[in-house]
């Protein structure tokens, strides 16, 4: 039995979803612990593409998925989510944590109104009230998916948040009025509907480990959007590096047995907020043409560069990687040199550490190492030594660097075009 988590190394979108599908064929449960539909996990299986923003991607596989205590739920979306997989014949098997903290109409105002206030500073949020959610859950102002299930606790619970929240929109000059009422019924109505999923995650995941059941704790965002060790205050609300898993799933972290960082081979940020390595010229482009790399959530284009070792140095430090998963490696096929930042240039100075201070990174140089291309990619590997030379060594330096094997290389969206090393 093995627990298995997995989690992004860069700014998200490294290719989650399809790394979890792939590991999922193993696994009895797979479980989302923190996010919520900020997230856009892929999943391409032959000519079917999935995209999910808050069921967990091993469902695609048949496997239970469990939504955690750490995820934060907008109910709305969750039931459009289930029903386009039952009417595409994937009816999810599904638990929902009685903990799990709800997304209300008026975090999705209030993310809006933020982001509108800020102006040119604005953080680039995905507008699905995350951060607000997040931070109500954390001031003990929290509506959790147990309370949609009885009418008289949400009548309480909204009751005493409303007023608070209609003066906030007030002030940042919204035109909107919250209608207890609509919001009672609506709400009370999808927990009627998700009531059959409600339940004690935690005990069902700890009686599974108990079993020596396989586990696959499926990661959100990535290590450069944590609230605590990412870009700040240009990430996101949740811990999304291994320590929040324990938090969010409701296990004790010696549970843990592998931890899998998935990196794409080159870099993608969505939002505002400092990239070292972003190109804005013409290998750019290509890496945003042939990676296709426009948001799965907000269709937004992704900004493009190259890979950069000082982020990915800190994630392995941070989560205490085990393994890493290269992703998009097709993506570099056909470039002449290829670029992997190694260090930056701080005022005058070589650091190989990343800056707390947001003004640092913004300053902060990329020191290169470049790197011979490749043009000869079969679409067809299956091993590590069908790629082409050039590509092994891109591959061995990052290893090296990181000093954590590389377990699995993605060539392609597909599930079948993966390689196990
Ligand atoms: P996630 O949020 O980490 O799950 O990643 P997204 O699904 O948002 O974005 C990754 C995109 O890259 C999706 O469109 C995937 O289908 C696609 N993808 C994943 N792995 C590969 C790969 O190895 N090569 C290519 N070309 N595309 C990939
Ligand atoms: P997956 O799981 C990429 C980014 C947003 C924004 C910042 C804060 O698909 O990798 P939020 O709405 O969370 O308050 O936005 O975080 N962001 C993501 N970027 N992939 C994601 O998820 C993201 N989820 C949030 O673009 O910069
Ligand atoms: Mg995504």
């Amino acid at each position: 039995m093995t627990v298995t988590l997995v989690i992004g190394t860069q700014w998200g979108d490294e290719g989650k979803g399809k790394v979890v599908d792939y590991y999922a064929k193993h696994a009895d449960y797979v479980v989302r612990f923190q996010g919520g539909n900020n997230a856009g996990h892929t999943i391409k299986v032959g000519e079917e593409v999935y995209k999910l923003h808050v069921v967990p991607s091993g469902v695609i596989q048949g496997k239970t998925g469990i939504i955690g205590n750490g995820v934060v739920i907008d109910p709305g979306i969750l039931l459009q989510e289930i029903d386009e997989l039952i009417q595409r014949g994937k009816k999810p098997k599904l638990l929902i944590s009685d903990r799990a903290n709800i997304i209300m109409p008026y975090h999705k105002i209030l993310d809006g109104a933020e982001e509108q206030y800020l102006g040119d500073k604005k953080i680039g949020t995905t507008k699905r009230g995350i951060g607000p959610c997040y931070s109500d859950k954390v001031a003990r102002n929290g509506i959790r998916a147990i309370d949609l299930t009885n009418k008289e606790t949400l009548q309480k619970l909204l009751a005493r948040i409303l007023p608070l929240k209609q003066k906030l929109i007030d002030i940042y000059g919204i035109k909107t009025t919250l209608d207890r009422k609509e919001i009672l019924e609506d709400y009370y109505a999808y927990g009627k509907r998700l009531k059959e999923y409600i339940t004690t995650t935690h005990i069902e995941l700890n009686k599974a480990i108990q079993k020596k059941k396989n586990i696959l704790l499926e990661g959100a965002q990535g290590t450069m959007l944590d609230v605590e060790f990412g870009t700040y205050p240009y990430t996101t609300s949740s811990h999304t590096i291994a320590g929040g898993s324990t938090i969010g799933a409701g296990i004790g972290p010696k549970t843990i047995d592998e931890i899998i960082g998935i990196v794409k081979a080159y870099t993608t940020r969505v939002g505002e907020g400092p990239l070292p390595t972003e190109l804005l010229d013409k290998t750019g482009k290509h890496l945003q043409q042939v990676g296709h790399e426009f948001g799965t959530t907000t269709s937004r284009p992704r900004r493009c560069g190259w890979l950069d070792l000082v982020v990915l140095k800190h994630s392995c430090m941070i989560s205490g990687i085990t393994k890493l998963a290269i992703t998009k490696l097709d993506v570099l096929n056909g470039l002449p040199e290829i670029n992997v930042c190694t260090q930056y240039r701080l005022n005058g100075k070589k650091i190989d550490y990343f800056p707390a201070s947001i003004e640092d990174v913004s300053a902060c140089k990329p020191v290169y190492k470049t790197f011979k291309g490749w043009t000869t990619m079969n679409p067809a590997s299956s091993k590590f030594s069908d790629l082409p030379k050039e590509a092994q060594t891109y591959l061995r330096f990052i290893e090296k660097e990181t000093d954590v094997p590389i377990a699995l290389i993605s060539i392609g969206p597909g599930r079948d075009e993966t390689i196990e090393v």
